[in-house]
This record gives structure tokens, C-alpha cells and sequence, in this order.
């Protein structure tokens, strides 16, 4: 008989097999200093291109002090319990009653994590007789939540509405026999490609098919939408949407999540997450903290407009310079390459060492095979001269791929690989 282990010790995974060329530097790099624009690797200072800290809000003079106070007040352990035995305050209530009201809903219901939370939410939305279609390209924690379900399931081609209407008649079709509903799940904005969700032409779909839409926004919420509630109030369709997601590990730069929905299903939720359930509390500091962002974030647009003014300047410089940013609708900035993973290795130590640039590079299996994916998030926090200095530095770079020293620099790390 094998023993457990044999297959770890054999086969490190997708991504672990890099990991003896790739630790501490590309994958697990340790960013130190202050969150800003710039940050040390290694001890020298780099541009961050990596950070979701949209707003800038990580390390504003303000935020700081709330969760220092609040550390000071509250400790971290407080309150113990999960919410429905000892956990539940005050301040969860008024975050949540707060959260409900900026996106447009009657009620909300905080997460541990957007993660979890999601894949809790997913669990507790459906039981075995109903259907979940969603979009083959939905992040892990969407995955993961369909996982976790007993009956059926579709996935439609990304972004696709021809194919999720096909998925909606078979699924239409299969809850007609098994007598349970149908759910829909989208992000509001996809992560890795930054394309918005087609969230207007899925709510349109309602018309004809009887479905429950749920939203991931995890990208879009403080990014999106003329307050900042997200990509729902962008499209002009938050009311289409049933059950709306969001995290606070972005915009709103700190720990927790929350989902909003009508009081009845939020009700539900409350009793049914098992997230929230089995799990202690989101603690008091990250709720203070979630307060006093949610409220900088209402109370001070020039935020997400110079958010907006750094995510134009970026995006327009790379397209000028014939950088391919694929169909992006947000303040997510891929820029695609085409190439080995070792080349992606040479380019990106390259923009690093000698031009003090980190952005994240992105491979298959996150992204198909043969493609790489640098990936940057423009923040609020940057300035005009981050951004010339790195478009320079990208003009540099491409010169370089396209004149194959990469290549040439990557067969020697493709030859240490094999050995
Ligand atoms: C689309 C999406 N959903 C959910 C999450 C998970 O959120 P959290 O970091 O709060 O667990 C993320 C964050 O990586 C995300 O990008």
C-alpha cells in the first residue's frame, strides 16, 4: 500500500514544482516597509505595482490612528465567540446596517474573509436539487463554494451571455425535474483580466429565465460605480443583483468581508453561514477599521479619482507603447506576453534589478499555458513619476523580448531546471 506522502514527495503541484527557482523571489516575495507606491525588495526600493490597495487607504495618516486606537481599546482578541453565541456587538451591526446602505441593499452581514465567506455563502444559498451555472472563469473561492455542492452545475464560456443563456435552458430544463431553482454566479470585475462582469446582460436575462444572481466584487467595490459601490452601480444594475459580495482586503485595504442582500435572505444567511457559524467573530479592530474606511471612502471621492487618474495615465502609456492589456473595464492593468515561464522569470528579475519595478507575474495554471501575465494594480497612492518610470522601463523590456534575450537568458535557467 502507498503511503499518504508518496504522491507530495514526488509531485510538488502546478506551482510548487517552481519552487526551488522561484521562492522569495517571484512567489513569496518579501515586500517590507511602509504599504505605499514604493517598498523595499531585498533592500532596494522598488516601484509596487502589486498592492490591491486601490485607495490608498493602507496607510493614510487616518486609518492608522483608528486602528491603532482601536488595538489600543479593543486587543485583538475581543469579542470571543462566534457571532450567534458571544461574538455579536454593536459595532458588527453598525458596520453591517452601514455596508447595506452604501451598496444599495436592505441588509448585510459581515465575513471572517472574502474566501471563506464566499464559499460559505455558496453552501448555504443551495441545496441538492438546485442549480448553479456560472462563469468558467471565476475566482478560486467561487470554485471552491461550487465544490461544496451536492447537485448540478454549468459553467458558462467567460463573460460569455450566448453560452450562459444556452447553460440557463439546460439548467432550466433540469430544475423543472428536480424542482429547485437555478443560481447565477459572476464577478463584478475579474481579477486577473479586470474585465468588468457582463452584470447588465445577465440581470436583462431575468426577463426570460427564473434565476438568483449572486456577484462577486471584490474588484469592483470601492473602484466602480460613481459612489464606489461597485460595478453593480456602474452597469446601473445593483437592484438585479441578489446576494452582493464584497471584501474589505481591498479598497478598503484590512481583513473581513461582507455579503448584502433583502432582510429575508440576509436573515437566513445569519443563521445559515457556517463560515460565520463555526467561527469566531470578525475582531472589534477590523470592524472599527471597516467603519472609518467605509467612511473615508464616501466621504472623500478625490481618492478614487486619483485612483482613476493613475489607472489612465498607466493603461493609455502601455497601449501606446504596443503593450497588449487585453479587454481590462477596470483599475486592473494585465499585460499580456507571450511566452515560456522561464522568459517570464528573466523579464521579470529584469524590471526588478534594473529598473526597481515589482509587479506579480501570473502563469498557467491561473492563466493558460504559454501565456505570461504581469499584472499591475495602479493605487491612489502612486505618482505621474512612478508612472513614467515605469513605462520607460516597459518600453525597455519589450525592446528586449522582442529582440530574444530573454529567450536566450531563460534557456540557461531552463537548463538548470532540468538537471
Ligand atoms: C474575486 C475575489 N473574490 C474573493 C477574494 C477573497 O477575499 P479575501 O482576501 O477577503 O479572502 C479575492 C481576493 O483575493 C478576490 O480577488
Amino acid at each position: 500500500m502507498k503511503d499518504l506522502f508518496d504522491k507530495i514527495y514526488k509531485d510538488k503541484g502546478p506551482l510548487g514544482k517552481w519552487a526551488s527557482q522561484a521562492e522569495g523571489y517571484f512567489v513569496f516575495p518579501k515586500l517590507e516597509g511602509q504599504i505605499s507606491n514604493r517598498m523595499k525588495f531585498q533592500g532596494k526600493e522598488v516601484i509596487t505595482w502589486s498592492i490591491n490597495d486601490y485607495l490608498g487607504l493602507a496607510n493614510h495618516p487616518e486609518v492608522r490612528k483608528t486602528d491603532a486606537e482601536a488595538g489600543t481599546a479593543y486587543g485583538s482578541a475581543y469579542p470571543m465567540g462566534a457571532r450567534m453565541m458571544s461574538g455579536h456587538t454593536d459595532l458588527h451591526e453598525k458596520l453591517q446596517n452601514e455596508l447595506a446602505d452604501f451598496v444599495s441593499k436592505e441588509a448585510a452581514y459581515l465575513l471572517n474573509f472574502g474566501y471563506q465567506g464566499m464559499v460559505s455563502t455558496i453552501d448555504a444559498l443551495v441545496s441538492k436539487d438546485d442549480i448553479i451555472v456560472y462563469d468558467v472563469d471565476a475566482h478560486a473561492c467561487i470554485i471552491d463554494g461550487v465544490r461544496l455542492h451536492m447537485g448540478k452545475r454549468f459553467t458558462y464560456k467567460h463573460n460569455d451571455v450566448e453560452s450562459l443563456e444556452k447553460n440557463l435552458e439546460r439548467a432550466t430544463k433540469m430544475a423543472e425535474q428536480t424542482g429547485g431553482g437555478i443560481l447565477v454566479i459572476s464577478e463584478g470585475v475579474f481579477g486577473m483580466r479586470g474585465e468588468q462582469g457582463r452584470l447588465k446582460e445577465i440581470v436583462a436575462l431575468k426577463e426570460k429565465y427564473n434565476f438568483r444572481f449572486l456577484v462577486d466584487d471584490a474588484h469592483g467595490f470601492g473602484t466602480l460605480g460613481k459612489t464606489g459601490a461597485g460595478a453593480g452601480e456602474e452597469q446601473g444594475v445593483q437592484d438585479g443583483i441578489d446576494v452582493y459580495f464584497a471584501t474589505f482586503a481591498k479598497s478598503l485595504a484590512s481583513t473581513g468581508a461582507f455579503i448584502a442582500a433583502d432582510q429575508e435572505i440576509i436573515d437566513y444567511l445569519k443563521y445559515n453561514l457556517r463560515s460565520q457559524m463555526f467561527a469566531k467573530s470578525l475582531q472589534m479592530q477590523l470592524v472599527v477599521g471597516a467603519l472609518k474606511r467605509l467612511e473615508m471612502l464616501k466621504t472623500m471621492p478625490e481618492l478614487k479619482n486619483k485612483l482613476w487618474e493613475n489607472v489612465n495615465a498607466l493603461q493609455s502609456g502601455l497601449r501606446e507603447r504596443g503593450f497588449d492589456l487585453g479587454t481590462t473595464q477596470s483599475c486592473v492593468t494585465p499585460v499580456y506576453l507571450k511566452g515560456s515561464i522561464p522568459e517570464a522569470m528573466a523579464l521579470v528579475k529584469d524590471l526588478r534589478e534594473n529598473y526597481g519595478i515589482f509587479c506579480s507575474i501570473v502563469v498557467y495554471p491561473v492563466i493558460p499555458k504559454g501565456l505570461i501575465l504581469l499584472r499591475m494594480i495602479p493605487t491612489a497612492t502612486h505618482t505621474m513619476e512612478d508612472i513614467n518610470e515605469t513605462l520607460e522601463a516597459f518600453s525597455a523590456i519589450r525592446e528586449r523580448l522582442e529582440n530574444g534575450t530573454y529567450k536566450r537568458l531563460s534557456a540557461a535557467v531552463a537548463a538548470a531546471m532540468e538537471q
